[in-house]
């Protein structure tokens, strides 16, 4: 479905990645990137600049994001990998876009209607403690994806709204302007990524401190992987696998053999959760071990990540031109 189609997905630097990531959006676009005729990939540091408020905090997760898909394979002479920050178009095509966004199209968003709806409980304003990074999210994000003429644009199902939304503001723009200004994205959901559980059970995230870092170190793995919440099933008891953290973790990285065996272990009865456990930190921990060391090399000279970060923008910054160009000549009669 990839195939003559350009892509693109930014990612927050937020937090450093964990293995709710790897499965849910890692992986799938490090796959995608290998099939889509062009792949854009990029760390949107403008974006957590709403909640992150320490520099030192977003230049060490743009970092960790970037060695992170680096680490794992992406091929990044074919993918073009950058940090939003780095292509000054979309300062301009976000406040070219602000003028044909309707207030109305803000006040939809369901990540600035969260908020709302939270200091509304909580007998606050409204709009108490929402700047205008957060309320105007979306303009930003469909400048980043108008920017490159992108076709399709993974991601989660939390961020469909915005991909919507940035078909509207190009629909919008198009309309008033001229329909072959921008291309119109499509979103591409990743399903997978609510299936991945977290130490206690719940989903995955940040947000939940119940996260296992990708790229944690081995004594540190095998901690966090000892502290999987379980029920008090003995060893002979027969266990669903389809309930049990410890499976469904492991089955993302194991072969189908090794998943079935496991399967066939609970349900049958005779394997505990300790030796489970066991099993689930070794199959991780031979896995990441490559990724692993690669990563921390990197980390260790940013350099050679900056290397990477300063030549994707270079090419991205040859198509944000020309889209720049394009409204910009539309909107104003003349190039900025
Ligand atoms: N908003 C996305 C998230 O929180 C990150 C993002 C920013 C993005 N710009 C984008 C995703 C453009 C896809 C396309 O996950």
């Amino acid at each position: 479905m990839f195939n003559n189609k350009t892509v693109l997905t930014g990612v927050k630097p937020t937090g450093t990645p964990h293995l709710g990531n790897l499965v849910g959006a890692i992986k799938p676009v490090i796959d995608m990137s290998n099939e889509a005729e062009k792949a854009y990939i990029f760390i949107a540091d403008l974006h957590a600049l709403n909640a992150v408020r320490d520099s030192s905090l977003v230049e060490k997760w743009t970092y960790e994001v970037a060695a992170t898909y680096m680490a794992l394979g992406l091929d990044t002479d074919k993918a073009v990998l950058f940090r939003q920050s780095d292509v000054p178009e979309i300062y301009k095509l976000t406040v070219f876009l602000m003028n044909v966004t309707s207030k109305g199209l803000m006040n939809r968003s369901h990540a600035y209607k969260a908020v709302t709806a939270e200091n509304e409980a909580n007998d606050k304003h409204p709009d108490d403690g929402i700047n205008m990074g957060l309320y105007t999210y979306p303009i930003l994000m469909a400048a980043d994806i108008l920017l490159y003429n992108t076709d399709l644009v993974p991601v989660g199902q939390d961020q469909k709204q915005h991909v919507e939304m940035a078909r509207d503001i190009a629909g919008s723009l198009n309309n008033i302007y001229g329909e072959e200004l921008l291309v119109v994205p499509e979103p591409v959901i990743q399903k997978v990524a609510a299936a991945i559980p977290g130490l206690d059970g719940r989903k995955m995230s940040k947000s939940y401190d119940n996260y296992v870092p990708i790229f944690a170190q081995q004594k540190a793995l095998k901690k966090l992987i000892m502290k999987i919440v379980t029920d008090s099933k003995r060893p002979e008891d027969s266990k669903d696998p389809d309930e049990s953290t410890i499976y469904l973790l492991y089955q993302h990285f194991a072969s189908d053999t090794e998943a079935q065996s496991m399967r066939k272990q609970f349900t049958d009865g005779g394997l505990g959760y300790g030796d489970a456990k066991k099993m689930l930190f070794e199959l991780i921990d031979k896995t990441m071990a490559e990724p692993r060391e690669k990563y921390y090399e990197l980390l260790a000279n940013p350099q050679q990540i900056e290397d990477v970060l300063m030549a994707g923008a270079e090419k991205a910054r040859v198509v944000a031109k020309e889209t720049v160009d394009r409204v910009s000549k539309a909107m104003l009669g003349r190039s900025v």
